[in-house]
């Protein structure tokens, strides 16, 4: 038997024949016991570590950073699935180490170094000191970057990575356009399709510009000084659209070439279940949809899509291999203690902090 000591109680593995077993039992948690604003976050000490499943390990958190789900689900969006699930844990991105592991986990190891993200729907998020991931949710931690600097990846780099290779399976020398190439998971995109020899032009505020052209995008178009529709020449094999408005969603199609893909990562099942309950949402959210795929394809001969996060082991370790090799980053704009957390939520609701937000568990 190893035991290892955390800052607030004793962690126990042992050694069996089917796998390594953890007990435990409590720890430090960021609890959303109702839907609301900032003030709703409670850090508890003594919340509840459920046994592990023979593929799920316990990661030991070092820093988690927000993801515009987070605030989101924390004010409500989902109610219709998370409310009867009430209290939850917030939280999708981890960087931390392998506390234990599953009975049936082949792949990592107690003491590792391992970052990843949970599915959207997960119920114990990352914001705890000691989390549940299983094992195709993680991979080994990028050994280039920081714990805090490898939590800010893995949420947007794996949607990212769903929308281009899942579903519009960008190849070597196709045109991609990217709208909001600024923020996380447009700035993963433009990396990812740089790093597959892709061509990228991208919208994006000012400030952002100068790090979009860097990361390898051939055309920034500023949205909030120049007119998109007019400054942007040519057609593309796919869009992806993160802010998915009308307006962008409008402009966004009509530069597609026939055959292409728009991909939007605001899709309505939520909303709309959210509006209907569960039964009579997602059928008119599967309907929405389908009428959209069908009008597109016939009014522009293109595809269109709502695409979401998924995990994905494969797109996961390349996005570590990207990561180590210096050619896929998030930048980190500020970071808080996990004490801090409602600050951190607030800082980020009110835009009083551009970039990225990481919450840090000593
Ligand atoms: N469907 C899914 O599974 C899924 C997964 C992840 C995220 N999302 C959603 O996708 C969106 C982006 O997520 P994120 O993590 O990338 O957020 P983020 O890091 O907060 O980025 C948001 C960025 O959007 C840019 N922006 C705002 N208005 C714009 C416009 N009109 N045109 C171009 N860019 C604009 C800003 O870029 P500048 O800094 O350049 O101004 C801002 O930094 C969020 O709404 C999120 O909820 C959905």
């Amino acid at each position: 038997m190893r035991i290892l000591r955390s800052h607030s109680f004793r962690v126990s593995i042992s050694d069996s024949k089917v796998g390594l077993r953890h007990i435990v039992t409590r720890c430090r948690a960021v609890v959303l016991p109702r839907f609301g604003g900032p003030e709703v976050l409670e850090l508890r000490p003594n919340v509840e570590v459920p046994d592990l499943k023979p593929n799920e390990v316990l990661v030991r958190t070092r820093a988690v950073s927000i993801n515009p789900l987070d605030t989101r689900m924390r004010s409500g969006y989902g109610r219709s699935i998370f409310g009867p699930l009430l209290p939850l844990i917030l939280g999708r991105d981890i960087s931390g180490e392998v506390a234990a592991v599953g009975a049936s986990v082949r792949g990592l190891t107690v003491g590792q170094e391992v970052f990843g993200a949970l599915h959207p729907t997960a119920v114990r998020g990352t914001y705890a000191d000691y989390a549940i991931l299983s094992e195709d949710e993680l991979a080994p931690k990028p050994a280039s970057v920081t714990h805090v600097e490898a939590s800010a990846i893995p949420f947007a780099a794996l949607t990212a990575w769903r929308a281009l290779k899942g579903t519009a399976r960008i190849a070597e020398g196709q045109r991609l356009l990217v709208v909001g190439g600024g923020g996380a998971v447009g700035f993963s995109a433009i990396q990812l399709a740089v790093a597959a020899r892709c061509h990228v032009t991208t919208t994006c505020g000012s400030q952002s510009i100068d790090r979009v052209l860097a990361a390898g995008a051939e055309q920034a178009v500023d949205y909030t000084a120049e007119d998109i529709a007019l400054t942007i020449k040519g057609k593309f094999d796919a869009v992806l659209d993160t802010i998915g408005g009308p307006e962008t969603e409008r402009i966004s199609i009509s530069f597609l070439k026939k055959g292409g893909h728009y991909m939007t990562l605001q899709g309505e099942a939520a909303s709309l279940t959210d509006r209907y309950g569960i039964v009579i949402g997602l059928p008119i959210a599967t309907a929405v949809l389908l009428k959209k795929q069908i009008q597109y394809r016939s009014s522009h001969g293109i595809e269109y899509w709502w695409t979401f996060m998924r995990a994905d082991s494969e797109g996961l370790d390349e996005i570590r291999r990207l990561s180590d090799a210096g050619k896929l980053n998030i930048p980190v704009e500020k970071t808080f203690p996990i004490s801090q957390v409602r600050e951190a939520h607030e800082a980020k609701e009110k835009k009083q902090i551009h970039g990225k937000v990481v919450l840090e568990l000593d």
